[in-house]
């Protein structure tokens, strides 16, 4: 018998198969109950676009709120099915954080499907000072590279930043300086869950020594991660002419687990911290030669990571210390020598954080971004990622 042809919301508006506006739309306690529309925003300015849509500053017009707004197109995508995972995750790793008040992340107000674009929009908390790399950016542009306190001051950050989001039960899997905002006070919040997952606890603990619980019981580093949903990069040059971090959706921070597709922990994310505090310490970046250098000899330089590791070290632009070589060969290491959080916070490196502090967002950072006028963009580069 013929298939009775119901006219389906879906097969109307071409929304990738088993994804609905009740899936996705979300308002937050407190906001309206009615899930909004786009012609509910005044858009203001584009903050940056990224591989899978664009961000935006708007208004909301009925109480003049600023918000930064996500549009992920799903319909210029060859993949849709890959951009509504990936819209679904940082939807719903985004509620989580928002739900238990993360201050390490951007609060999400609203999320709603755009019938006429074929979007996905996610309304969240806008933040002001721009993101990690166009300052990094700006600094070495400036010929003001950092001082070593500043140094130990955003890399303590990031830790807690990392470790938020894995107590609150993900791993991220795209930590990179694209993806670290600066707050209107100096902190550093992590942004763009696209690649995230969700920790699935495994028992016995099978990798790692272990850290502190959670606050939703997920065991530290025995919550590893199958290979089966790798995280989805694309390799388009942000700015060729840049030597500093040259590419969108660069591998060049992922561990060498990840790259490889095998079972991996929250480790990766650590790993990730390692290649920023060598970028930052050395004044160039680990794994890519040239702004030319393609992701597919950024992969093959990170599974060959030990000695391009020693000659990124002995040939470092700046000079390294010795403590912080240490702690850059705890973190890109092999994911059962990497250390966690727990052990990262005693290393020597950061000798003199005040950790408590750190977490409780009252160290005072060493930049705090001019007060920002919306409609003032100049914290942030066109196209970050
Ligand atoms: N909540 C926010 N407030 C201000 N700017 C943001 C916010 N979220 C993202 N951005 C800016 O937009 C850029 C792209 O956002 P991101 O979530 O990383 O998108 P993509 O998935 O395309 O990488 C970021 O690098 C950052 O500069
Ligand atoms: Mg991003």
């Amino acid at each position: 018998m013929e298939p009775i042809n119901i006219p389906s919301f879906a097969n109307r508006i071409n929304v990738p198969s088993e994804l609905s506006e009740e899936d996705f739309n979300y308002h937050h306690q407190g906001c309206h109950d009615k899930i909004p529309n786009i012609t509910d925003f005044e858009i203001i300015s584009t903050i940056g676009s990224g591989s899978f849509g664009e961000v935006f500053i708007v208004k909301e017009k009925s109480t003049q709120s600023i918000y930064a707004l996500k549009k992920i197109l799903y319909n210029l995508s060859s993949d849709p099915e890959l951009i509504k995972k990936r819209a679904k995750r940082e939807r719903d790793a985004m509620i989580i954080c928002s739900n238990k008040n993360s201050k390490r992340a951007p609060k999400l107000y609203y999320a709603f499907l755009d019938q006429d674009d074929t979007s996905f929009n996610l309304v969240m908390e806008y933040i002001s000072g721009g993101d990690f790399n166009s300052y990094c950016y700006k600094r070495m542009c400036d010929n003001n590279p950092f001082q070593l306190e500043e140094i130990k001051f955003y890399m303590a950050e990031l830790v807690v930043c990392i470790e938020n989001f894995h107590n609150l039960g993900f791993l991220h899997r795209d930590v990179k300086p694209e993806n670290l905002m600066i707050d209107k006070d100096g902190h550093l919040v992590l942004c763009d869950f696209g690649s995230s997952k969700q920790i699935v606890s495994s028992s016995p603990p099978s990798i790692g020594s272990g850290s502190s619980s959670g606050p939703n019981g997920f065991s530290g580093l025995a919550a590893t991660i199958n290979n089966n949903t790798p995280p989805n990069f694309t390799s388009f040059l942000r700015n060729p002419n840049c030597s500093y971090t040259s590419y969108i959706g660069t591998p060049q921070y992922m561990a060498v687990e990840v790259v490889q597709g095998i079972v991996y922990s929250k480790l990766c994310d650590y790993w990730s911290l390692g290649a920023i505090l060598y970028e930052l310490v050395a004044g160039q970046a680990l794994f890519v030669e040239s702004p030319d250098t393609t992701e597919q000899k950024i992969r093959e330089n990170i599974g060959n990571w030990r000695g391009l590791l020693n000659t990124a070290i002995s040939k470092s632009q700046q000079p390294i210390s010795k403590v912080a070589e240490s702690l850059i060969r705890d973190l890109i290491a092999p994911e059962r020598k990497r250390i966690d959080s727990g052990a990262i916070k005693k290393h020597p490196f950061f000798e003199g954080v005040d950790w408590q502090k750190i977490s409780d967002r009252i160290e005072t950072p060493p930049y705090t971004p001019a007060p920002s006028n919306p409609t003032d963009k100049s914290s942030f580069s066109i196209g970050g990622q």
